[in-house]
Parts: C-alpha cells; sequence; structure tokens
C-alpha cells in the first residue's frame, strides 16, 4: 500500500455525497466516511478527520454544494439565500487555513455570477462543476510545486519537514512532499526525509512518516525539539513545509513550531522553503499580524494520545494550533505559477498573484 493511492476526499457517485479518508485513525485504520450533513461536514473539518489547508479547500467546495443542493426549491432568492447560510456555518469550522473561506468564496462567486442565468436544477450542476475543478486543479497544483521544488534537490540529500503537507494534505501529492514524490518518479531512490513528530496531533508521525515510509522514500521520525541536533550533525539540506495563510510581505502561518524550525534553519545555514498553492496566499493581508490562529481544546495537549493523561488536572494549557513564521526565514515560497523570492510581495506581483 501507498498512501499516494488513498483518495482524501471525492464526491461519492451519487453525487449527493462526500467521501473522505478519516485522518485521525492513521496510520491504524484506514476508513473512509460518507458525509452529507452540514453538522457532519463542520466535525470532519473541526476534527480534522479531513486536514491541511488544500485538502480542506476541496472539502469545502464539495460541502457547501452538497448541503445547499439538499433544499428542494425553485425559487433562486431561497436557494441563494440557505446557500449563504451554510456557507457561514462551514466557514467558522476553522480559522486559519485561508483555502476554507477561498474555496466557499469561489462557489459563491459562481452562484452570484450565474443567479440569473441558471434555473435551481442547473445552478446544483453547475455548483458541482466547479467544486470538481477544485479538486483537478488542486492535483495540478500539488504537481507543478513538485517539479518547482524538485529543481532544487541534490541526490542524497536529507529534507525535514514539519507538520503534514504531503498527499493526505491535498487532493494528490502534496506540497512540501510533492518534490519527493517528482524525485521518485524521476527514479531517485536516494533522498532521506526526516518527519518532525509534530505535537500535539501528531500530524509528522502518524502522517508524514506513514505517507513517506508507505512511498518507499528512506524515512526518519524525530520529535520536534530533535530538530536542531539533527541540523548539526548535518543530516539536512533543506526544508520543505506547507502554509495555511501567505501575508502579502511573505509572512506565512503553518502548523505550530514551524517558526522554531525556521529560525533553527537560519542559525544553521540551511535553505528553508514553503510551499504554497498561489489559493494559500492571501494578498489583502500585509503581515502575519493579521493572520487568525486558531486555538485548540487543552485535551490535545493533556491527554490526547496519552494511555492516561499526563498533565496535573487544572494545570493551564495554551494550545494554539499555527504559528507565523517571519518573511526574513523564508528563503523562498514555492507556488505552482514559480518560485517567489524577497521581496515577496513584489515576486507575487510578477507571478500574477493578486
Ligand atoms: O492542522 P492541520 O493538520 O490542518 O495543519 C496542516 C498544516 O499546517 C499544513 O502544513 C498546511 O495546511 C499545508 S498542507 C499542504
Amino acid at each position: 500500500m501507498n498512501a499516494l493511492s488513498l483518495d482524501t476526499v471525492v464526491l461519492a457517485d451519487n453525487k449527493k455525497e462526500m467521501i473522505i479518508l478519516d485522518q485521525t485513525l492513521l496510520p491504524g485504520e484506514i476508513k473512509y466516511l460518507t458525509l452529507s450533513k452540514a453538522e457532519d461536514i463542520w466535525e470532519a473539518i473541526y476534527a480534522l478527520r479531513v486536514r491541511g489547508a488544500p485538502a480542506i479547500g476541496v472539502a469545502a467546495g464539495y460541502g457547501i454544494y452538497i448541503v445547499a443542493s439538499q433544499l428542494e426549491t425553485d425559487d433562486m432568492d431561497a436557494f441563494v439565500k440557505n446557500f449563504k447560510e451554510k456557507k457561514a456555518y462551514l466557514d467558522s469550522s476553522r480559522p486559519t487555513a485561508v483555502n476554507l473561506s477561498w474555496a466557499l468564496n469561489r462557489m459563491e462567486k459562481v452562484l452570484e455570477e450565474n443567479r440569473d442565468k441558471l434555473t435551481v436544477a442547473q445552478m446544483k450542476e453547475r455548483l458541482c462543476q466547479e467544486a470538481d475543478a477544485i479538486r483537478e486543479e488542486d492535483i495540478a497544483i500539488s504537481r507543478s510545486i513538485g517539479n518547482l521544488g524538485f529543481e532544487l534537490l541534490h541526490h542524497g540529500d536529507g529534507i525535514l519537514t514539519h507538520c503534514n503537507a504531503g498527499t493526505l494534505a491535498t487532493a494528490k501529492y502534496g506540497t512540501a512532499l510533492a518534490p519527493v514524490y517528482i524525485a521518485l518518479e524521476h527514479g531517485w531512490d536516494d533522498l532521506h526525509v526526516f518527519c518532525d513528530e509534530t505535537r500535539p496531533l501528531l500530524q509528522g508521525a502518524r502522517l508524514s512518516a506513514f505517507e513517506m515510509q508507505t512511498a518507499g522514500v528512506d524515512t526518519t521520525l524525530i520529535c520536534d525539539n530533535m530538530a536542531s541536533i539533527t541540523m548539526k550533525r548535518g543530516k539536512i539540506n533543506i526544508v520543505f513545509v506547507g502554509c495555511d495563510r501567505v501575508a502579502s510581505n511573505g509572512d506565512f502561518a503553518n502548523k505550530i513550531g514551524t517558526s522554531g524550525v525556521a529560525i533553527l534553519a537560519k542559525h544553521y545555514g540551511i535553505p528553508f522553503y514553503v510551499c504554497a498553492p498561489s489559493s494559500t496566499i492571501d494578498m489583502s493581508l500585509k503581515s502575519g499580524d493579521e493572520i487568525v490562529i486558531e486555538e485548540r481544546p487543552a485535551e490535545e495537549v493533556t491527554e490526547m494520545w496519552y494511555a492516561k493523561r499526563m498533565a496535573p488536572e487544572g494545570v493551564k494549557v495554551n494550545n494554539p494550533a499555527f504559528d507565523v513564521t517571519d518573511h526574513s526565514l523564508v528563503t523562498g515560497i514555492i507556488t505552482e505559477k514559480g518560485i517567489a523570492y524577497a521581496p515577496f510581495d513584489k515576486a507575487f506581483e510578477k507571478l500574477g498573484i493578486k
């Protein structure tokens, strides 16, 4: 089994449900969930059953199509009103990954542009096509990022990654791990991938290590606090990470701990690349200070994954799910349109990212 063969989010053949791989159970169990209720889709995103910014975007596209289409009406005004209510609800499931609102806004744009031209039945069909397009484009975007990232690699490189920005975080291939999949396609069998465990939800241990190992890559799991010694020992030649939202100046939010990795990479003189579909770049934000950071329940730190609780009852816990890395620590931002180098706002403009 190769994780690359697992579909993260697809539309069911009946076009009334979506099928997601429940990532909370990986790597122990491969289980798919069939979802159609708005509450279940909201919960699947909130609980990280489907996670990773691009995959959340794909789920949001299918999600809003499915739940909006459940309204039996010929009245376009009623359809639009219900669509907007459901959109706001799904949008509240997680705050940091811009792909969630990006996909929902893209679907709403289709609705607004066609509300006077199509019947409700035709609109449902049109929304379905748009959601499919989001998924198809995501696969192509991930491959482009992979090809550009692959050009930066050398035989025998050690690559450090944080969290999971692999195939499981997208429709296929991933962003930060896409260069490794492309390298495999070119017959390279001498890359070494180091996966940060990524406390507290262990996306590195449970997902990236699983992905890379099943793809046949030489994979080493390290705890988050081992990145420094691994770099000092000369094992890491390049860092690839994903991102949930990039501001116009190149500051970016990614899984908690990413900024520490960037600081270490700078210290040890290791190139640090962010892999970002252009849908993740939020040009409306001047800097990372404007990015909303998701705060998650204390239990994820104190007891989740442990056989018994590992912290004293009542202890205060901070659990920010993301942090913001300053653009000064970033070597380059790999988008599907090209690699952006500082100054990032100018580079994004040049790449046609608005
Ligand atoms: O909380 P998660 O698991 O959704 O966080 C995922 C990440 O931080 C990824 O690095 C990011 O979404 C990019 S995925 C291509």
